[in-house]
């Protein structure tokens, strides 16, 4: 008796990890159909700086491409540029979209519209490089089923100031040390003037 329950308990857990595995059954990039029409507004290799520079994101449904009858949400990223993913497995390009490392930057998530804008502030934590966007159309299930981006015509590039921060940081840490440094080399001197 106790034996069966197991079992049964077990083709429960297994039948709900099926399901589990089939509600998120991978999307891959080559099998979605580019029927967004993505602008960005940097023309291309413009140079943007992170925290202060602002860009205008569109999207419209390229209806010869597609229908959108199933399109419940658009999510829209920044994504590494292939001069920028060379040599940087963190970045790398995967079609399995669950393994892709390009766009990992998100700009907006959002009901879905045939056609929508958004403005964008670059983000202070998006590191140095060149970047295009990409914008999903994702399904009732979070799944991406269409796509469009800028690629291959326009990239832009980010300067992010996280690398002047940090040289900043470590230069007050260099005076801080410094100034105290010389705070008890000084009231060494003094105490031992005192002393003679
Ligand atoms: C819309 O889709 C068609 C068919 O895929 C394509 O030929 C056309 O270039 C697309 N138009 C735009 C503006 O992306």
């Amino acid at each position: 008796m106790a034996r069966q329950g197991m079992a049964m308990a077990l083709l429960v857990v297994g039948l709900a990890a099926g399901c589990w595995e089939s509600a998120n059954a991978a999307a891959m990039l080559s099998q979605l159909k580019p029927t967004l029409a993505v602008t960005a507004s940097p023309t291309p290799n413009q140079v943007l700086h992170g925290g202060e520079d602002v860009i205008t994101v569109t999207w419209s449904l390229n209806a010869t491409a597609g229908t959108d009858a199933e399109y419940k949400k658009v999510k829209v990223s920044l994504c590494y540029a292939p001069v920028s993913q060379k040599g940087r497995e963190w970045r790398k390009t995967h079609d399995d979209l669950k393994k892709d490392k390009t766009c990992q930057f998100k700009v907006t998530e959002q009901a879905y519209a045939a056609t929508g804008t958004v403005e964008y502030r670059v983000a202070l934590d998006i590191p140095t490089a060149t970047y295009f966007v990409r914008a999903y159309a994702l399904d009732a299930s979070g799944t991406q089923v269409a796509y469009g981006q800028t690629l291959p015509g326009a990239t832009f590039d980010v300067i992010s100031i996280t690398g002047v921060t940090t040289s900043i940081k470590v230069a007050a840490g260099v005076f801080s040390t410094f100034s105290i440094a010389s705070l008890a080399f000084f009231f060494f001197i003094e105490k031992r003037k005192k002393n003679n």
